[in-house]
């Protein structure tokens, strides 16, 4: 991986992940909408999955209803330890994980010690392993109490989540700094109430734009109460941004391109920069628009079909620092590639485009790759493989897949850079 240009001394290098992707044993609103809809997903799998070239390669266990059920997920709730261990192993100085609000408070207003204890001792191993813990607060799961209150539904919900923010905060804040609140907001939206694919499976736009709003105060409120405990924390969302640009220069392809980009990146963000102190970005793929539609080449995909450009992180970069001037951390960037071909060039090319913006000036201060390790991928369930750590399901094993090498020993040279 190239490494001439110098990455600030601070800069944070590591992965991400979230607790019910990850953790196994979670009872919240995805796990009951998983064992409600194991047998349909896996189903319908061939209708969803089958034009993909290595459709043969995922079939058994796209079809599988197993697959969508997270169960025992990756076993990072017990096996942490020895994740956090790997990470160090790749010279990782960073990890985002989530807390799990099911766990942490199972009924209303009651708080489990034993959940919180966990997290405690999460946190201190990650702390004693020298990796800065990037703390979420909200990545898509919900208490099932919470969901039946209408979840962010309703405006006045907020509170509970700023009570359970408040609490985590108490609890483990004076090891934490990074707070990011809400996990890619237009995701959930779209996902959950636009497309109807995931819990509550809701298909209304009207809806779906005031949980949008919602969200948006949620976060204001909450980042407003933690500055408040302490002005050190440094709080943002993990903002969803894919680079969406023209492919032809006709002025509708060019308007149609600007509109999609600031409904998705801006209009959220013009609501809640100013309790930001720095933008969490995901980067995960690029749109091409023809006209009002979007065409993408597709020459290059991922194994859940998604059109490649990793180079395009740049733009993105690029644009978000241009307009608003906050610190930006990549907090999440990968593909699905269960072969290991590509996450190698994908990291190449991505870290490439770091050193690009930073030459010009862009103030970046952290990557981190999705994911530590493979993971449950929402309604797709397994088969999709995200991680720099292979996970073999039926043992729980874990191998380091050679792109991790690769990128541990880059991140050795690029940190040891300083001394
Ligand atoms: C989400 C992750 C997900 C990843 C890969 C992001 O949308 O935050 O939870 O696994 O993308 O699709």
């Amino acid at each position: 991986m190239p490494s001439q240009v110098k990455f600030p001394k601070r800069f944070l290098w590591g992965a991400a992940i979230s607790a019910h992707q990850t953790e196994g044993g979670n009872h919240n609103q995805w796990s009951v909408w998983e064992l409600e809809n194991a047998k349909s997903l896996a189903a319908q799998a061939i209708y969803q999955y089958g034009d993909l070239s290595n459709w043969a390669d995922i079939k058994p266990e796209a079809t599988n209803p197993q697959n969508y059920v997270s169960g025992d997920a990756s076993g990072h709730f017990r096996q942490y330890k020895q994740d956090i261990a790997l990470a160090k192993k790749l010279n990782m100085n960073a990890l985002r994980f989530s807390v799990e609000w099911s766990r942490i408070e199972p009924h209303e207003g009651r708080w489990d010690a034993t959940a919180i204890n966990h997290y405690k001792a999460y946190v201190n191993e990650l702390r004693k392993n020298d990796i800065e813990p990037i703390l979420t607060l909200f990545h898509f799961t919900l208490p099932i109490w919470f969901t039946k209150r209408g979840g962010f539904e309703k405006r006045s919900n907020s509170r509970y989540f700023e009570r359970f923010a408040e609490k985590i905060l108490q609890e483990l804040g004076q090891d934490i700094t990074y707070v990011i609140t809400i996990n890619e907001p237009e995701v959930y939206v779209a996902e959950s109430y636009f497309e109807g694919r995931w819990p509550p499976a809701k298909q209304s736009k009207l809806l779906g734009i005031r949980v949008l709003n919602n969200l948006a105060v949620s976060h204001k409120r909450v980042a407003k109460m933690i500055h408040g405990m302490n002005r050190r924390y440094k709080v943002s969302v993990a903002k969803n941004s894919c680079y969406v640009y023209a492919g032809d220069d006709a002025k509708l392809s060019i308007m149609s391109a600007a509109i999609l980009q600031y409904l998705q990146d801006d209009y959220f963000i013009k609501k809640i920069r100013r309790s930001c102190d720095f933008l969490g970005v995901n980067y995960y793929f690029s749109d091409r628009v023809y006209g009002y539609r979007i065409h993408n080449p597709d020459t290059n995909v991922s194994d859940m079909g998604f059109d490649m450009h990793p180079g395009d992180l740049e733009h993105v970069l690029e644009r978000l620092w241009h307009k608003y001037k906050l610190p930006i951390m990549i907090t999440e960037n990968g593909c699905a590639d269960a072969s290991d071909k590509k996450r190698q060039w994908w990291l190449t090319q991505s870290v490439a485009a770091i050193q690009r913006v930073l030459t010009a000036g862009v103030d970046v201060r952290g990557y981190l790759h999705w994911s530590l390790l493979d993971n449950v991928e929402w309604d797709k369930g397994r088969w999709p493989r995200f991680g720099l750590i292979a996970v073999n399901y039926d043992t729980m094993e874990r191998t380091l897949r050679p792109s991790a090498k690769r990128y541990g020993v880059f991140l050795k040279k690029v940190r040891g850079d300083h001394g």
